[in-house]
């Protein structure tokens, strides 16, 4: 590893740390020494290059991957492609273990569009009635590859089933069950599917039955969105924690079982189901215990962006992040970058805005947060970053970052080992 000595001077980041942060008698540092030494170490890794840029750290990423795969017990892990928006990282990843098996897309052209890479074992996650979506689809099933569509309403299959017809293809459908719980005056889920019971689920596909030409049921998805993406051991909120985590634990009963017997009244009418997909990063654990899951779901475990660092089950480590470029000083204790408002889908609030990262400590001012162009912070006490260094950010969501930037910067070992083109840098953009 490079010294500091040994770093070329123009590049090298100035820190100005506060006193008293010698190693202790034991030799090792204090904790803001060391978050010192490890902003040193990425703008090190990265120095030469030219910002903003995204980073990946291929280490972190490798970590996060295995540990995933700890999580979800013995069960594949269908890699969600939304929260990767990458091939290369698609295909590291499901080269580390044939339990990474498939991929669950976020749409058809996008399906397609991997299919055409050499991927395969593709399910759509989100239903799609548009032609050119379907069409994308149709093209690839003729060539012998496996698309599943999602559906969950009957005006979905009228327009599926019509562009089977006319290009003469049986596409592959599964349902996707609603996972959502009512409690006591809340609806703890998400607003997507209407199927919420196994008497919807069965009327659903003896739909798709009657129009076996043209379509086929092939599996069932049941999604647990606030389960798998609710953080519950956020710092400074313990009551909320407390309750969040009784509701987790509450509407897990109730869906699993709502899972299981859906599952088994459409195997019980004869629809033998293909896989049954379940969970997210947040609760593979938790989806894991239900018996009739086949698969488990997951992507922004991966990269472990801001909204997934406080579950109280498990923490992986941050492997991508992005670097802007100090280019002003308005005044002491602030410094401004060029760029950095990569705001994070959902509803709109601080916990979407992009996290300072490196050095630690920084914060982003509240009357500008990060901006279109420029995006001013205020540095801890004691610490100075020159004009041309890079400050470290974190985006909310895990996929999002790569519509913001061509290419991922490889980090391994500490050091810069390649680039990663992403679906920007592809020239793809789908929703
Ligand atoms: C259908 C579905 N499955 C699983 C997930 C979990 O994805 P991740 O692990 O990237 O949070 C999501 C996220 O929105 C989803 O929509």
């Amino acid at each position: 590893m490079l010294t500091d000595l040994e770093m070329p001077l123009d590049a090298r980041p100035e820190v100005l740390l506060p006193t008293g942060l010698e190693p202790d008698r034991q030799g090792s540092f204090t904790s803001t020494a060391f978050e010192a030494d490890r902003y040193r170490r990425a703008a090190r890794a990265i120095s030469g290059q030219s910002l903003p840029a995204a980073v990946l750290d291929l280490d972190a990423l490798e970590a996060n991957a295995r540990a995933m795969l700890q999580r979800a017990g013995h069960l594949p892990v269908r890699l969600c492609s939304k929260s990767i928006r990458c091939v290369e990282v698609l295909r590291r990843i499901q080269a580390l273990s044939p339990r990474f098996k498939g991929l669950l897309c976020y749409s058809g052209r996008e399906a397609a569009w991997l299919a055409a890479q050499g991927f395969d074992d593709l399910v759509v996650a989100y239903p799609t009635v548009d032609v050119a979506d379907l069409d994308a689809v149709a093209a690839q099933l003729i060539h012998g590859k496996r698309i599943v569509l999602m559906v969950d309403d009957q005006a979905q299959l009228e327009a599926i089933a019509a562009r089977g017809a006319a290009l003469n293809v049986v596409f592959s459908l599964a349902i996707d069950l609603d996972c959502s719980t009512l409690h006591p005056s809340l609806y703890f889920g998400v607003r997507r599917s209407p199927i919420n019971t196994p008497a919807a689920a069965l009327d659903l596909a003896r739909v798709i039955a009657t129009r076996r030409s043209t379509l086929r049921l092939t599996g069932l998805m049941g999604y647990e969105g606030q389960i798998a993406g609710l953080q519950d051991a956020v710092p400074g909120q313990a009551l909320k924690n407390h309750i969040l985590r009784s509701l987790k634990q509450r509407s897990a009963r109730e869906l699993c079982k709502r899972r299981r017997t859906t599952v088994a009244a459409l195997r019980a009418a004869g629809f033998p189901l293909e896989f049954v997909n379940g969970g997210g990063t947040g609760s593979l654990e938790i989806t894991g215990t239900d018996p009739s899951v086949t698969e488990l779901a997951a992507g922004s475990g991966l990269y472990a962006p801001g909204l997934f660092d406080h579950f109280h089950q498990f923490h992986h480590a941050p492997s991508l992040y992005f670097a802007l470029q100090v280019t002003r000083k308005p005044t002491a204790g602030i410094v401004t970058c060029l760029g950095g408002g990569y705001i994070a889908s959902g509803p709109a609030g601080v916990d979407r805005l992009p996290r300072p990262y490196l050095p630690d400590g920084m914060t982003l001012l509240k009357r500008e947060g990060a901006g279109e162009v420029q995006t001013p912070v205020k540095l801890p006490p004691g610490i100075d970053i020159p004009i041309g260094a890079p400050l470290f950010f974190r985006h909310a969501k895990a996929g999002e970052l790569a519509e913001r930037f061509t290419n991922f910067l490889l980090l391994q070992g500490g050091k810069v080992v390649g680039r990663a083109s992403t679906y920007r840098g592809d020239g793809q953009c789908f929703i």
